[in-house]
């Protein structure tokens, strides 16, 4: 369906003998990652929504919203095949009649790493969250952790804003060769893709050192997962990091869970990816 009011309606018919209703919020190009959410949510609750929107605030001026993959039928095929019952696919003048003069602009977890690379981009997702979590009112709304700062960014205004909704992190779906499967993954030359594996090795290294060597300073875990891309001049790195879980925050001394970041370049292609990683070392009081 294309119209606001029709998705409303749609799920609070859904909701009203008591069901419950799973969200998942996607630009559409739906592959393995999009759907092990929908498989996620049709194994949890009753009804299956499933939202196709490319979302122009999102993009920055010189990004790739004019070239972004589209195929919206497909899309309907596939969410269906895994278990979504329905799928709201409106126009950008449908989702917004009049241009926004809203802006959802979630303070300091936005501002690193994926912030700092693609400014305004957290504002973009954030509103668009917000206006599709309204429009679809009491849910579970599921969300990859392969968008990682995304993820922390749409609980934090969930929680800020006391919105109805349980937000349900998955973990991410890799292709054999370990590289995160992503919608972008489509412009990568032949040669780009038999190199974007970096990415998981150098995160794999800074796994390494978390939980095999025990490294405690985090710069020596960056350096472990930076030096993998460095053997390969074709890569750029954009940054490396190990964070806190909840709040992205660099710890001064690596221990308990950690997530390791990292963000880099590969010709025209950003690829970003993450994995989780316990240090042997107990958190501190
Ligand atoms: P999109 O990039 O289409 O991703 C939709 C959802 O699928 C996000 O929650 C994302 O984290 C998840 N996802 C993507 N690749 C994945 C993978 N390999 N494994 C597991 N999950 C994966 O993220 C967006 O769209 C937009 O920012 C959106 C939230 C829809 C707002 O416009």
């Amino acid at each position: 369906m294309t119209r606001r009011e029709e998705w409303a309606e749609a799920l609070d018919e859904a909701r009203s003998g008591g069901a419950t209703v799973g969200l998942v919020p996607t630009m559409g190009a739906l592959h393995g990652g999009h759907l092990s959410l929908v498989r996620r949510a049709a194994a949890t609750t009753a009804t299956v929504a499933v939202s196709v929107y490319v979302n122009p605030l999102q993009f920055g001026r010189d990004e790739d919203l004019a070239r972004y993959p589209r195929d919206l039928e497909r899309d309907v095929a596939v969410a269906t095949a895994a278990g979504a019952q329905l799928v709201f696919a409106p126009e950008a003048g449908e989702m917004w009649p009049e241009a926004p003069a809203t802006t959802v602009h979630v303070r300091g977890i936005t501002e690193p790493f994926e912030g700092e690379a693609r400014p305004g981009h957290f504002d973009g997702v954030a509103t668009i969250v917000t206006k599709l979590l309204s429009l679809s009112g009491r849910c579970l709304a599921f969300f990859g952790e392969k968008d990682f700062q995304q993820l922390a960014v749409v609980r934090r205004l969930v929680r800020d804003l006391s919105l109805p909704v349980e937000v349900v992190g998955c973990p991410t779906v890799r292709d054999a060769d370990g590289l995160a499967l992503s919608s972008r993954n489509a412009y990568l030359a032949p040669a780009e893709r038999a190199a974007a594996p970096r990415v998981y090795a150098a995160l794999l290294a800074g796994r390494r050192a978390v939980e095999g060597r025990g490294a405690r300073r985090p710069g020596e875990v960056e350096a472990a997962m930076a030096a993998v891309l460095a053997d390969d001049p074709r890569f750029a790195l954009d940054y490396a990091a190990v964070v806190r879980p909840d709040d992205l925050s660099v710890p001064t001394v690596v221990a308990g869970e950690v997530r390791l970041l990292v963000a880099a370049r590969l010709g025209g292609t950003r690829l970003v990816d993450n994995l989780p990683a316990r240090s042997p070392h107990p958190e501190g009081p």
